[in-house]
């Protein structure tokens, strides 16, 4: 299901300004009701009344606007409750030219009518398009991304990137808000947020964030834990950007290389899974991760066979341990939404399918308007303990729709002024 109309348009915004939460009732991708959206509002954080309009909506740019991951941080900042694209920003050999006329446009709906005439400029903060953006987002090439991404942190700019250059930096988090929310507090460790407000968040590789939502209920299971995770992806084409792989290499094949990609599975999954503190920073999660990417001939959405050795099985049969995996998928709260309000949320984070052929990327990618991933085939492993498959769409809750939750967790939480949007502090306050 593709993504047109995910929010309200503008003039939707205005006649339903009462509670900023509620226009993403217009995410017809998730199917959602007036009635079931409110109940969430009144269960969630986001408790507070708060008038939305156009006008206040935070100005935001995209980096990268032209390339894969940018083009769907376009298509999904559409009539966003919260942001308005204001700048798109790109290579030379983009900059100047309206963005209708210069982007490769590779999404299933048209470019946005609200981002269609922007002049793309070249990625320097001096620019003038940047001048009023307090959030950028970055789909930049990992060749030029991480000089460009501190450079607008510098300016005051609160940056969300998808590239790898900051991922293992000490102060900067691998945000996954269903996973890790609380990692988002290294942000105020950041010299650079302390002197000039500005501070960078990454969100992890593709195929790490798929894999970490989909075993974060088994992690965070004080009665199973994970000990060794052994996983083998089959990651699709739109991962390795456009035009990536030419069809003489792709189709009718497998590639049983990823450049890099291994090893980042193998790090970023232990600081992700690992704990944050402020006196230590990030304290990297003890945990075994043997990774084997491949490419395969899928348009969207990487799927993954995993093996896990759980920490905590005592003397519990592998069918047990199975059936207890089932039971923490199902009983995962709804982070994103439900515990935080965020209007990209989907209504289940990550869900399990009983289907004895699921998850399949083609029917299970766009689920939650391609933010929930999805588990199944869970069952005993005759080498370790189970064994499952997982599949989450790369370019959504893999990087750009990542990248849009994160920067809404940092607005709830206040790394980001913003006007009529309520932080958690301000609306737990309200509820007491
Ligand atoms: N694709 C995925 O599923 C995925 C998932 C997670 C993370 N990522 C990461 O996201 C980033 C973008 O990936 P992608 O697949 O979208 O790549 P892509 O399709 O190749 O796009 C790269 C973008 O960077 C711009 N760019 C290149 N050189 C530049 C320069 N010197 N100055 C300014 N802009 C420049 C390009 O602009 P021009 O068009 O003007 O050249 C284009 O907009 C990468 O770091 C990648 O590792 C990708």
């Amino acid at each position: 299901m593709e993504q047109r109309g995910r929010f309200p348009t503008n003039k939707c915004i205005s006649r339903r300004q009462e509670v900023v939460v509620r226009s993403m009732n217009g995410r017809h991708a998730h199917h959602r009701s007036w009635a079931r959206s409110r109940r969430t509002v009144q269960r969630g954080v986001i408790g507070l009344v708060a008038r939305s309009s156009a006008s206040e909506r935070i100005p935001v740019a995209v980096l990268g606007a032209t390339g894969s991951v940018g083009q769907r941080f376009v298509q999904l900042l559409e009539g966003h409750p919260w942001f308005q694209v204001v700048a798109l920003g790109a290579s030379s050999r983009s900059a100047g030219r309206k963005y209708a006329e210069q982007v490769a446009w590779k999404q299933a709906t048209p470019i946005p009518t609200e981002m269609a005439g922007i002049e793309i400029a070249e990625c320097d903060p001096s620019h003038p398009a940047y001048r009023d953006v307090r959030i950028v987002f970055s789909g930049l090439d990992n060749q030029i991304a991480g000089e460009i991404e501190t450079s607008f942190a510098q300016t005051g700019k609160a940056v969300f990137s998808n590239a790898k250059n900051h991922r293992m930096d000490p102060d900067v988090p691998i945000l996954i808000p269903p996973v890790n929310a609380a990692h988002i507090e290294a942000v105020r460790g950041q010299s650079v947020y302390q002197q000039r407000g500005g501070f960078i968040v990454t969100n992890a590789n593709c195929s790490t964030t798929a894999m970490a939502i989909g075993l974060a209920p088994v992690w965070k299971s004080a009665d199973l834990g994970i000990e060794t995770i052994v996983v083998s992806t089959m990651q699709a084409i739109s991962g390795a950007g456009y035009p990536g792989l030419s069809g003489m290499d792709i189709l009718d094949n497998v590639i049983p290389y990823i450049g890099a990609e291994e090893g980042k599975m193998e790090t970023e999954s232990l600081k992700i899974l690992g704990e944050y503190q402020p006196s230590r920073g990030f304290v990297p999660a003890e945990i075994n991760v043997s990774a084997m990417c491949n490419r395969v001939h899928v348009l969207d959405g990487h799927t993954e066979a995993v093996s896990l050795k759980v920490r905590n099985r005592g003397n519990r049969s592998k069918e047990q341990v199975a059936q207890m995996v089932i039971e923490a998928i199902q009983e995962y709260p709804s982070i994103s939404r439900g515990v935080f309000g965020l209007p990209s949320g989907p209504e289940r984070d990550v869900v399990f399918n009983q289907a004895p052929d699921r998850p399949q990327p083609r029917l299970d990618r766009n689920l939650g308007g391609g933010f929930t991933v999805t588990v199944g085939r869970v069952r005993p492993c005759n080498v370790l303990d189970v064994k499952l498959a997982l599949c989450g769409h790369n370019t959504i809750v893999g990087a750009a729709g990542g990248s849009i939750l994160n920067a809404e967790l940092a607005v709830v939480k206040g790394l980001v002024s913003s006007a009529g949007i309520p932080t958690v502090e301000a609306s737990t306050a309200a509820r007491r």
